[in-house]
């Protein structure tokens, strides 16, 4: 194992002691963990039991910024702000709805270019909580649910929020959202809004049986995302060191989606 303290980490109330298996261990991306010396002693953390690390200040930004470099928030902010440019919309215009919205990375990137309005969705209570811990006042509204199977509270928020731009971003596949969450929440921005999200390269190509091959060929065939810009690029490193390829999408909606057969 190797240990590394996190003298320099900009919003943790303390450094982080963190130690990651040791360089070789192939771990899957859902099988990724570490260990972390929180207040009450050291703990074995998986990354994708996302509920235990957004409860340790500071782990996920360490973690997964600081260590495994990860560039997908810069890299959808790098494309949209360009595409809302060249198409003259003002970033002020924007009402995004952040799907797997976490602590916030992603909006914290994306208010930079002047986006003032984000309404949070996660599927963990821990990640609403630790996105007001850090970045008190970012969202406007913040929805704990399943997009696809909405709470009276959580559909009182969207129908108050015109919402014209979903991002969704590092959250696709591997257990995290399915398609048919991607598609329900696709649905609910306005006709003509944007849509900016990155996935795993591997979930697009025509051997994927996860359903986001299909659904992304289908909502293209259909008309109902008209893409502006699509990039490959390097999301992170795994713990291992292996460069995770990734591609982002910025794109328009011009429909619905259908959301019956989507697998
Ligand atoms: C890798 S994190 C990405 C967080 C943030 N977008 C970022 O880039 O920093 C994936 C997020 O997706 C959330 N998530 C997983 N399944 C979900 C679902 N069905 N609906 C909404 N959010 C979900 C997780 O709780 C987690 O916060």
């Amino acid at each position: 194992m190797s240990l590394m303290k996190a003298a320099e980490a900009p919003t943790h109330q303390r450094p982080l002691e963190i130690a990651l298996p040791a360089p070789g261990d192939a771990l899957e991306q859902d099988e990724e963990w570490v260990v972390v010396n929180t207040a009450t002693g050291w703990r074995k953390i998986r990354l994708h039991d996302y509920g235990d690390v957004y409860a340790v200040p500071g782990l996920y930004e360490r973690w997964v910024y600081d260590i495994f470099r990860c560039a997908s928030p810069a890299k959808i902010s790098e494309l949209l702000s360009r595409a809302l440019a060249e198409s003259a919309t003002t970033p002020e215009s924007l009402s995004v709805l952040d799907l797997g919205a976490g602590n916030g990375c992603v909006a914290d990137t994306l208010q930079d270019l002047g986006i003032e309005t984000f309404i949070g969705v996660d599927i963990y209570e821990e990640a609403a909580e630790a996105a007001e811990r850090d970045r008190p006042g970012l969202y406007t509204d913040y929805i704990i649910g399943d997009l696809t199977a909405l709470h009276d509270e959580g559909r009182g928020i969207l129908d108050r929020h015109a919402v014209n731009c979903l991002t969704c971003v590092a959250a696709l596949g591997f257990g995290d959202i399915p398609p048919e969450v991607f598609a329900a929440a696709f649905n609910e921005i306005e006709v003509d809004g944007w849509v900016a999200f990155t996935i795993k390269e591997d979930f697009l190509s025509t051997a994927d049986d996860s359903g986001f091959s299909r659904l992304i060929r289908r909502m293209l065939a259909e008309d109902a995302l008209e893409l502006v810009a699509r990039e490959t690029y390097v999301h992170r490193v795994s713990t291992d060191g292996q460069e995770l390829i990734y591609e982002a999408l910025i794109g328009r909606k011009r429909a619905d989606v259908p959301t019956i057969q989507i697998r």
